[in-house]
């Protein structure tokens, strides 16, 4: 991990941004390299003053979802064993309203559940783009044709949860027909075709079922003319009691990477990414993780369905992750206010038992590099980042 990062920084030196940044968006799981290269002010006030605004918001439109994914992380969220919720409208545009003026800049559509799903969906995209928020949405691709203009025009990604390319696989696996996303698929990327976004991209969650057709995968998505295929390991599931509840074993991750890793060597029209990082990550002693405590949520939260601003998309509706909720206060309150002071003291002193987290979470990574830039070996780099961000506030910066 210790490489990971230097190499990343070493890259960002060498390479011109524009390059990197279309790189980047790329590859939207890199949240390491985009931390230190896009917002490196928060990260200096983060390390300076202790604490920071965050910049990106998860938000879930709803927990109502179109499908049924055996393996869906988000199985003891969604509405079945729930009841229905979905975020109100006016409320949100006061939330993003407030974001923005406290430096917000982008947020993502997720779940939850569908975020299409929600009746309104048209009305919360318009509502976020008034206020000059940047937009990406993850999605099952399973939405009505007529949403694809409002996606369209106001993505700056979209990534789609296809997972299988084979019509019997899918509809057996997720519940519905193989068609309708494909047919989604195209459209927007048709509409994109004009100019450079959105970046359309493939997920595909890997598990034992859709190993045999990977090559007929990388294929279409070429045929589709998406910007990017991703490959990443099913996380296991161990809070919920049916399939998916174990980690991919070691004999699959070792026999199923090579294979992606030689697909994403090939030259191909799509690029295909491989999130190696995840599969080796699985295979170590405590998943890679060489932290004990969460600080993620310095930088990160997600808006949940029913107002909650919590730490993260794993811990909905724990009250121990919940800073506050959106139906009762404003986002600056919530984030300067004592129920969030005492969450935060929950996950960074001792309280969270990381046993209890989804391994390889979205915070994985910067919870690594946080460490990291405590450590010994990291110290230098701290330096650098501490540096490089006074130098860029001084008006001689551009004078080597
Ligand atoms: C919970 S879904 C919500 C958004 C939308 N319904 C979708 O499927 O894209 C968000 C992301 O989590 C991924 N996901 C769901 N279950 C997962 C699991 N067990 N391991 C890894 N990723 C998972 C989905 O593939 C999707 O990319
Ligand atoms: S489409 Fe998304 S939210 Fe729905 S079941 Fe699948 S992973 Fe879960
Ligand atoms: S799941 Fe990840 S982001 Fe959430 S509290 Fe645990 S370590 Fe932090």
């Amino acid at each position: 991990m210790i490489t990971i990062a230097k190499k990343k920084y070493t890259k960002g030196i060498s390479i011109s941004p524009k390059i990197q940044k279309l790189h980047l968006e790329l590859q939207p799981f890199k949240s390491v390299s985009k931390l230190l290269h896009f917002h490196s002010d928060h990260l200096y006030q983060y390390l300076t003053n202790g604490d920071t605004f965050p910049i990106h918001i998860e938000i879930n439109l709803t927990n109502v979802c179109n499908q049924r994914c055996p393996w869906c992380i988000n199985e003891n969220v969604k509405a079945n064993g729930r009841k229905p919720e979905y975020l109100n409208i006016k409320r949100l545009s006061m939330f993003l309203a407030n974001f923005q003026s406290l430096g917000g800049k982008t947020i993502t559509w997720s779940g939850g559940g569908e975020p299409t799903c929600h009746p309104e969906f048209t009305e919360a995209v318009e509502e976020c783009a008034k206020f000059g928020l940047e937009q990406a949405l993850i999605t099952n691709g399973a939405f009505d044709e007529n949403l694809v203009p409002v996606i369209s025009n106001h993505m700056r990604w979209i990534r789609v949860s296809l997972d299988a390319i084979n019509p019997e696989e899918y509809k057996r696996n997720k519940g519905t027909e193989i068609d309708v996303v494909i047919d989604r698929i195209i459209k927007l990327v048709s509409t994109r075709n004009s100019r450079v976004t959105p970046i359309v991209g493939i997920n595909v969650n890997m598990g034992e079922w859709n190993f045999f057709d990977i090559k007929n995968i990388v294929l279409k998505s070429e045929e589709l003319g998406v910007n990017y295929v991703q490959f990443r390991p099913i996380l296991g599931r161990p809070y919920v009691d049916a399939i998916y509840g174990e980690q991919l074993t070691p004999n699959f991750i070792k026999t199923v990477l090579p294979e992606l890793q030689l697909l994403s060597q090939k030259e191909k029209s799509c690029k295909v990414i491989v999130s190696k990082d995840k599969f080796k990550d699985l295979l170590e002693p405590n998943y890679g993780r060489n932290y004990g405590s969460c600080r993620y949520h310095r930088f990160f939260c997600v808006l949940n369905a029913n107002g909650d601003l919590s730490v993260c998309m794993f811990h909905l509706y724990d009250k121990r992750f919940v800073f506050g909720n959106i139906y009762n206060e404003t986002f600056e309150a919530i984030w300067k206010g004592e129920q969030r002071k005492r969450v935060v003291k929950f996950c960074e002193d001792g309280g969270l038992n990381l046993a209890t987290c989804q391994v390889c979470c979205k915070g994985h990574e910067i919870n690594k590099f946080l460490t990291y830039l405590d450590s010994e070996d990291g110290k230098l780099l701290k330096e650098v980042v501490l540096q490089a961000e006074e130098i860029k506030n001084n008006s001689h910066s551009n004078f080597l």
